[in-house]
Formats: structure tokens, C-alpha cells, sequence
């Protein structure tokens, strides 16, 4: 699908993607690249990580790829400043990383909760920290009258409760508390703008078929609002909205991009159930003082 926005809005701007190489990650590295930004992306995996630049690269796109793993904080530091060596600076810093399965509470270990937790909470706080030296409003490479972006991915299912995902209901809650902590403070001291997308279930990406089996995913789409899957291109838009002059003065955000799956429930009567119903209730309602006794009116 097309752009909706014009190809220059993040011309001349340097984005770190982590998990950029795959999935929602990389249709943002994507976007921000026919947006005209510089991708540097970084991800665990050498043979995923070398597809996705050469794919990037295709497309004319300036891009890098660096190996690393966010719960290491020295290969966030790493990473942070390959990016700037090789570009020459860093404007935005997008954490898309994050680890994910079902399992229940009871059958979770403590380090399965630890895992992933500390791949989507520390590991975006890790990221943040590394970057903050190079995003701040003055810093190498960046002009002195604006600082950079910080774009986290979290989720909606903390919102509610999610069955069997307590253990990344927890970590995205805290993503959503960095986010709107990072946006309080940096954006007050540095001028960085820190927000947040929450997807919900995105079609063909490694969450949803980790997370929703088939089954689930169709009856899923019985009470979904806008009866369909999110794409990646959703996401991706979004971001880029974000991260453009268009955002300049949305801090500490975290925009729900789900089709308001989060709000919805299961409809208990049908709409002209309720008319009817609604039209008997009010009925009985005002009837019913004239059929008291006065004196206890
Ligand atoms: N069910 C229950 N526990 C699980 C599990 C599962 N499916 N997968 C891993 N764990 C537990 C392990 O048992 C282990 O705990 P233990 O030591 O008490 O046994 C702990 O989690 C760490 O597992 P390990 O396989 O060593 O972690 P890893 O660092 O190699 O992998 C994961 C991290 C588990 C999050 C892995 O799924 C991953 O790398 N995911 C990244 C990609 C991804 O999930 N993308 C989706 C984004 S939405």
C-alpha cells in the first residue's frame, strides 16, 4: 500500500531499529528508509540481520546491520556507537525487540518471567541509556536546537489481564512506564520526545503465530471493530507519523494501534433488543412514583 505521507518527511535521519530485521521491526526499518532515513538495525541473528539490509539496500536504502543482544549492555553501548561512527549520528532509536510465548502462570519458571522481561523492559531501558549521550539536543553529529526520538513497542494486553502472557503483560507495562518516565524527564532536560505504539494482533508476524494459532486468530476476528487484523504497514505508518515533524509536539504517548480491539466485548444483547428493552425500562420507571403513596413522595 502507499504512503500517505510525503517520501522526504525523515530525510537526513538516523534511526537505530532494534529487532529491525524482522516482523514489525523491520516494515518500520522499511518505512523510515523510503522516508528517507538511514537504518541501522541490530538483532541476534547474523542470516536474518544480512537479508533484511540487503533487502533494505535493494530498495536504496542506506543501511547497516550490527549483531547484538539488548540484555547485554555492552552490546548496546556497542551497537549505539557503531551506528553513530558509521552514519555520523543518531536521531531515533526505535525498540522493537522483544521475546515472546504462551505459557501459563503456573507453568512459568521465574527465569522464563526474568527472560522476557529482560528483553523488552531492561533491554529498552539498556537501549534508552546507551543512546541518551547521542540523541540529547546538542549531541555529536546533531544540531543544537532539537533532540532526538524514542520509539517503544509495547502492547495492549497489560491493559486488561491476558491469559497466559503474564509474563509480557508485565514487561510491556513497564515498557509503557519507561516511556512515559523517559518522555517526563528527557524531554524535559534534552529536548528527546519518547512515545509509544501498542499493537494489537498484526497479521503475519512472529508474535501471532507464536501467540494466536489459527483457531483463535478466526474467531478472534467474530468481535474484532474493525473486523480484521492490524497489518505492519499500520504500525509502520504510525510510526513514521511519530517520528516526522507531523509529532513534533506528541511526548510520552503510547498510541493503541489495534482497531480498538482493547475496548471491545462481547455484545451481551442485540441493538433492537435494547431499543425495546431501553423503551419498557423507562416506561415502568416513570410510572412508578405516580404508584407510591404520597406520603412518601
Ligand atoms: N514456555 C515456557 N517457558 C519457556 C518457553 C516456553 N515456550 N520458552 C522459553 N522458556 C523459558 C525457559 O524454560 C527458560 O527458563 P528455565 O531456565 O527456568 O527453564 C527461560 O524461558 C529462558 O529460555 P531460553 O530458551 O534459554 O531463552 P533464550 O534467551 O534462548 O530465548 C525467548 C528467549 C524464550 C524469549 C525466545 O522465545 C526468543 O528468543 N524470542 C525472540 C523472538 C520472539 O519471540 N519474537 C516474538 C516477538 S512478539
Amino acid at each position: 500500500m502507499d504512503s500517505p505521507f510525503k517520501p522526504d518527511v525523515l530525510r537526513g535521519k538516523v534511526a537505530l531499529l532494534t529487532g529491525g530485521g524482522s516482523g514489525i521491526g523491520f516494515e518500520i526499518s522499511t518505512q523510515f528508509g523510503k522516508h528517507g532515513a538511514s537504518i541501522a538495525i541490530m538483532g541476534r541473528r547474523k542470516n536474518v540481520l544480512d537479508d533484511a539490509v540487503s533487502a533494505l539496500q535493494s530498495l536504496g536504502i542506506p543501511a547497516v546491520g550490527f549483531e547484538g543482544d539488548v540484555r547485554k549492555r555492552e552490546d548496546a553501548q556497542r551497537v549505539v556507537e557503531a551506528t553513530v561512527k558509521h552514519f555520523g549520528k543518531l536521531d531515533i532509536l526505535v525498540n522493537a525487540a522483544a521475546g515472546n510465548f504462551l505459557a501459563s502462570a503456573e507453568d512459568l519458571s521465574p527465569n522464563g518471567f526474568k527472560t522476557v522481561m529482560d528483553i523488552d523492559s531492561v533491554g529498552t531501558f539498556t537501549m534508552c541509556h546507551e543512546a541518551l549521550p547521542y540523541l540529547k539536543k546538542g549531541g555529536p553529529g546533531r544540531n543544537s536546537s532539537t533532540g532526538g526520538f524514542i520509539l517503544n513497542i509495547s502492547a495492549t494486553l497489560h491493559y486488561t489481564a491476558a491469559w497466559y502472557q503474564i509474563h509480557v503483560s508485565a514487561a510491556k507495562a513497564a515498557v509503557d512506564a519507561l516511556t512515559r518516565n523517559l518522555a517526563l524527564e528527557w524531554g524535559t532536560d534534552y529536548d528527546i520526545r519518547v512515545n509509544g505504539i501498542a499493537p494489537g494482533p498484526i497479521g503475519d508476524t512472529p508474535g501471532m503465530s507464536k501467540l494466536a494459532p489459527q483457531e483463535i486468530d478466526s474467531k478472534a476476528r467474530d468481535y474484532m471493530p474493525l473486523f480484521r487484523l492490524g497489518t505492519k504497514w499500520d504500525i509502520a505508518m504510525t510510526a513514521v507519523y511519530l517520528a516526522s515533524d507531523a509529532g513534533k509536539f506528541i511526548n510520552g504517548s503510547i498510541l493503541p494501534v489495534d482497531g480498538g480491539l482493547w475496548l471491545s466485548r462481547p455484545r451481551h444483547l442485540p441493538k433492537d433488543a435494547v431499543k425495546q428493552l431501553s423503551r419498557t425500562v423507562e416506561k415502568r420507571s416513570r410510572a412508578a412514583p405516580t404508584a407510591l403513596p404520597t406520603s412518601r413522595l
